[in-house]
């Protein structure tokens, strides 16, 4: 069985901070709840865990609770780092959950597609993550601002979620960079640490993450095209 972890307990500053960004309304749906019925389409995905902050608990059940054709969910609390949300996350794992996604409540365009070749990537090698190729030429940089070197753009690949591993893999990462106070920017840099080769995912560029104000327009304009 597969269960599936959604942080949605970010403060929202790159879309003004006001407002929890996965509750503003894509094409009328609130983006959390337009995730949550994505991945309660899949289904070997058995169980939904999704994260917010402590006063928006209740709202969030609520919400739910009025939404059909979910998979069975729970709601807990999120902390002060994406991570850590997470890790938080982790605590209510159903004991068959033997693959393990996370997928930001933020990317409400994934596809089916990216989802299931996630999960038999991760059955498959122990770890995998939807990336897609780099588009722009990166940069590594110094400290004062100076290029230091160019790596090949073929090497290089922009990363998303969903993110997926096996169950003891991905609790073994996250103890591991708790004990030694590693904090990382996507999951898989945990479990990168633990010396596992994750497999890449090729996925779509309309998997964005809603970050800024316009993402919400650019969302729309893919969601009219796909409806046509
Ligand atoms: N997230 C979370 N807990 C945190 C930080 C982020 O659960 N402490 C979640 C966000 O709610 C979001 C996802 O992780 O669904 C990806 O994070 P991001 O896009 O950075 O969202 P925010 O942190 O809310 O946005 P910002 O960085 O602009 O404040
Ligand atoms: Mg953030």
């Amino acid at each position: 069985m597969v269960a599936a972890i959604f942080p949605a307990a970010g403060s929202s500053k790159r879309m003004g901070g006001s407002v929890n960004k996965n509750f503003l309304k894509l094409a009328g749906e609130p983006i959390l709840i337009r995730t949550l019925k994505i991945f309660s389409q899949i289904e070997r995905v058995n169980f939904l865990i999704v994260i917010v902050a402590k006063h928006e608990v209740e709202t969030v059940e609520k919400l739910l609770n009025e939404t059909e054709n979910l998979k069975p969910w729970i709601v807990t609390i999120g902390g002060s780092e994406r991570q850590y949300s997470i890790a938080n996350g982790l605590k209510l794992l159903p004991d068959d959950a033997k693959i393990i996604l996370v997928h930001d409540a933020a990317r409400p365009l994934v596809s089916l597609r990216t989802i299931n070749e996630v999960i038999d990537a991760a059955k498959k090698f122990g770890g995998a993550i939807a990336a897609v190729p780099a588009k722009d030429t990166i940069k590594i940089i110094d400290s004062e601002g100076f290029v230091k070197y160019t790596p090949p753009r073929k090497d290089l690949v922009a990363v998303q979620t969903p993110q997926g591993f096996c169950r003891e893999i991905l609790l073994q990462a996250y103890n591991k960079a708790a004990e030694e106070n590693f904090l990382g920017t996507d999951d898989s840099s945990l479990v990168e640490r633990l010396g596992v080769r994750i497999k890449i995912v090729t996925s779509s560029y309309e998997n964005i993450k809603i970050t800024t104000p316009e993402d919400i327009k650019i969302a729309e304009t893919f969601l009219r095209s796909e409806i046509k």
